[in-house]
């Protein structure tokens, strides 16, 4: 066998791995597993990939290894559980801003020896600008995660997209016209440029119920990068790698969609959905709301006989998913039913409250969908509502000006009881204020999420 097809061979191995590692993704009990086929493909490829001697020199791999491990080491100590999403919005950017790199360096190293053909020059335009847009547009996601910008664009921001959609065309149109390097050189600058601002333009529009939806399009888009990237590189394995990434991405883009009741169509181009940032809470509440302490709500639930809990952000931030789980033991011995009830957007990210819930060990089959909980809210006892605000927030159903507008939520308010639980009346993502908290069958519980849990769990079995 040549060296060529061994690393061929190699390569393959690896995609396979990869396929079946996501195929292993797709359900919790083979979740591990999968998780791990997937580490070896990367693994498999990284070898293949340094025995390869048509990469750089390993003294630079060996710097590169160095620094990024340095930077992956410090990340993984400082930064905190809750601040995952913004990281994993960043890392998308960084995927995008490597590829439209690596395709650069490429590109300008065939120019140098006079090997560029029509393909690889198409190839890494296209990186260029998915890259670009996909670090700009991460960029603009996480400062939007991190609640850092409220800014949403400036009036003619669709127009400004629209100009920047039409100049890549007629400079593409240009190129392939009348094709030569000095032409494609500039054009793969101009590109990254319009892909950087296009970035900014498509994502600074985008709040509220929207941000689900496009941080999985930003991932989709770096896999889309690192595709075309692979086509600059001829290397197979970073376009299957990538095409991966593109195809689950888009395919969680359209969970999010339907999740969310939006087409992605409409989440990109429509009109802005801000953030909005203005709470009138005082006013808007007006002396309506109900508050209980730990022991009201403990004999709320001794005479329950199913409860639902509706985790969201706050229980993240209050790391409560432990004593959540001595509060169900605690239900559970007085032979009340207990199940968590799973909005598709409760959090920062796809599948953070069944991450944490798993941690703590709570059973899987606990945990149901929002449509399967929707059809059992008015046979609940008590619902409580843990650290959650936009995901049960039925200004959704009644307000088509606000963010969330046609955002399906835990229709919690048909439950005999709901129990808010959470520090203040201040508003959750969406910056809006929430008539669940003042509505006629609801109570607060105020207090960080898991002490306010515990002091139930002590209420309940001190008796
Ligand atoms: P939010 O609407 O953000 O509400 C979370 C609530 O948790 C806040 O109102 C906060 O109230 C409370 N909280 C914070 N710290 C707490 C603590 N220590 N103890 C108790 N409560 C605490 O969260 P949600 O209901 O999960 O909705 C998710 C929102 O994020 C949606 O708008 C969604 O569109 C957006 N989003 C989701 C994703 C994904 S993929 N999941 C990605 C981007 C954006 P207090 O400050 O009063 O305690």
């Amino acid at each position: 066998m040549s060296r060529a097809d061994a690393i061929a061979v190699g390569y393959l191995i690896a995609a396979v791995l990869f396929i079946v590692g996501l195929k292993g993704l797709g359900r919790p009990s083979t979740a591990r597993r999968g998780n791990l086929r997937g580490a070896a493909g990367m693994m498999v490829a990284v070898v293949v990939t340094l025995a390869d001697q048509a990469i750089v020199s390993y003294w630079v791999l060996g710097a590169g290894l160095a620094v990024g491990t340095a930077v992956g080491v410090l990340l993984a100590v400082k930064v905190q559980m809750t601040a995952m999403p913004e990281l994993v919005a960043l890392f998308n950017g960084f995927g995008g801003a490597a590829s439209a790199l690596v395709a650069t360096a490429s590109f300008v190293e065939d120019i140098d020896h006079g090997g560029i053909t029509d393909r690889t020059a198409v190839a890494a335009t296209a990186t260029v600008f998915i890259g670009a847009l996909t670090f700009t547009g991460s960029v603009i996601a996480f400062l939007k995660l991190r609640e850092s910008l409220a800014w949403s664009g400036f009036s003619g921001i669709g127009i400004f997209n629209a100009a920047i959609g039409l100049v890549g065309a007629f400079l593409a149109g240009i190129v392939i016209a009348e094709p030569s390097e000095d032409m494609w050189l500039r054009v793969l600058i101009a590109m990254g440029v319009l892909g950087a601002l296009a970035g900014v333009g498509l994502v600074v529009r985008i709040g509220g119920a929207d941000m689900p939806v496009v941080i999985a399009l930003l991932n989709s888009l770096s896999g889309l990068a690192a595709s075309a990237a692979g086509f600059v590189l001829d290397n197979t394995l970073l376009i299957v790698a990538g095409s991966l990434v593109g195809a689950s991405g888009l395919i969680l883009t359209q969970i999010m969609c339907v999740a969310m009741n939006r087409s992605a169509f409409d989440v990109v181009f429509s009109k802005p959905t801000t953030t909005a940032t203005d709470s009138t809470q005082g006013s808007f509440y007006g002396g309506r709301v109900k508050s209980a302490t730990p022991e009201d709500v403990g004999m709320l639930l001794e005479t329950a006989s199913r409860v639902v809990i509706v985790p969201g952000y706050g229980l993240a931030v209050a790391q409560a998913q432990h004593a959540v789980r001595q509060l169900t033991n605690a239900l559970e011995a007085l032979d009340i039913e207990v199940v968590f009830a799973i909005h598709p957007v409760a959090g920062r990210m796809p599948g953070q409250m069944n991450v944490l819930l798993a941690e703590a060990e709570i059973d899987y089959d606990k945990l149901i969908e929002m449509d399967a909980a929707n059809s059992t809210f008015a046979q609940t006892d008590v619902a409580i509502v843990l650290g959650a605000n936009d995901i049960v927030n039925p200004l959704a159903r009644t307000d088509p000006d606000c963010p969330i507008a046609g955002m399906p939520i835990l229709n919690v308010d048909e439950a005999r009881t709901v129990v808010v639980i959470k520090r203040s009346l201040s508003p959750g993502f969406a910056g809006i204020e929430n008539p669940l908290f003042a509505a006629d069958n609801a109570v607060m519980l105020f207090g960080d999420g898991k002490q306010a849990v515990a002091d139930i769990t002590k209420a309940l079995t001190d008796g």
